[in-house]
């Protein structure tokens, strides 16, 4: 080998060692999750649990880092955040799509599903399934549903008929049809992000608010209201979303890992759902700081009867056959 051809032989075989060198240096890719509520909740424990199997089955690729709390943002920004690149993984409750679509808002209609099991068999069903992917065009997708439960109602004072709820006023999440749920029984809702309602429920700047029992327990909403009125009215389930721009970007080795790792990662959550809406009402009880008030089925009908014209308003937003299809999975 002349001396010219001994360099360019060198000179490739270093370029080989450096490009090999800086592919297996490369760094991992990092999937940021942000959410609102404590990690003791069905959304932090399937958070958290997607991020160990992440770890598991994509260790050096791909790297999973959660932020419950609100700690990096809250509900109202997490989206626009995720248009920007700033966070690539979220799950807001359904209530909080509105600006993005209106097919969601179907969730928050009140007393249309009878139990955990309907709106499972509705997000599996062919509407559900063809709800996540509503907002594409505006860039987001969605990855699946988690559930938390059904909403219960808590109060500074008792509440067993819809006219002792008159004149109140409630926090609900960014939901037109949550205000309207309200204002058919004479309420006055007031749209406040999450991470707001302690303090507000404290300081008694409102005098209820509706949530799931996990969230009513984790985040000791039950210390400063009295009164929790078991209505199941309605559903407060989660769209895990991405920008399809990250999606669409994966490699799709990589891509069909993750989507693995949330489908049982979601797995995991109702299930974990299903238990804490169970042990943390008995948490709640046992604590005697808020007595739960169990609805007659005669008091339980003149909710049903006060809120239920609200189904009207949204139908055409929504869609009839939506409703209908909703409806058939009781
Ligand atoms: C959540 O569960 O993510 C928050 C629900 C709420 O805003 O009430």
């Amino acid at each position: 080998m002349n001396k010219n051809k001994l360099v360019l032989v060198s000179l490739l075989v270093a370029f080989v060692f450096v490009a090999s060198a800086t592919v297996s240096l490369a760094a991992p890719l990092v999937i940021k999750f942000s959410h609102v509520v404590a990690e003791n909740t069905p959304k932090g424990q399937m958070a958290n649990k997607f991020k160990e199997l992440v770890d598991e089955r994509l260790a050096g690729k791909v790297v999973v880092e959660v932020f419950p709390n609100s700690q990096l943002f809250g509900d109202n920004k997490v989206l626009e955040a995720m248009a920007l690149g700033d966070v690539q993984l979220a799950a807001p409750s359904l209530s909080k799509f509105e600006k993005y679509t209106s097919s969601l808002q179907i969730f928050d209609l009140p007393f249309l599903f009878k139990n955990m099991d309907a709106v499972e068999k509705f997000q599996q069903g062919p509407v559900g399934q063809k709800m996540l992917m509503s907002m594409k065009k505006k860039g987001l997708i969605g990855l699946g549903y988690l559930h938390n439960g059904m909403k219960q109602i808590s109060s500074n004072s008792p509440l067993r008929v819809p006219a002792d709820a008159d004149g109140k006023k409630f926090r609900i999440m960014t939901s037109d049809v949550l205000a309207a749920q309200y204002e058919a029984v004479g309420a006055m809702p007031l749209k406040k992000p999450f991470s707001e309602v302690f303090t507000l429920l404290q300081t008694k700047a409102i005098d209820g608010q509706e949530n799931t029992w996990s969230n009513i327990y984790s985040k000791k909403f039950y210390e400063v209201q009295p009164f929790i009125t078991e209505t199941d009215h309605g559903v407060l389930d989660y769209l895990v979303v991405t920008s399809v721009e990250f999606w669409m970007d994966l490699p799709d080795d990589i891509r069909t890992e993750v989507k693995k790792a949330l489908d049982d990662a979601i797995a995991f959550g109702n299930k974990v759902s299903a238990e804490k809406a169970i042990a943390d009402r008995q948490l709640i009880i046992d604590s005697k700081r808020s007595e739960i008030l169990t609805l007659t089925d005669a008091e339980r009908q003149l909710w049903v009867d006060a809120m239920k014209p609200v189904w009207k308003k949204f139908e055409d937003a929504i869609g009839k056959e939506y409703i209908e299809a909703a409806v058939a999975s009781n």
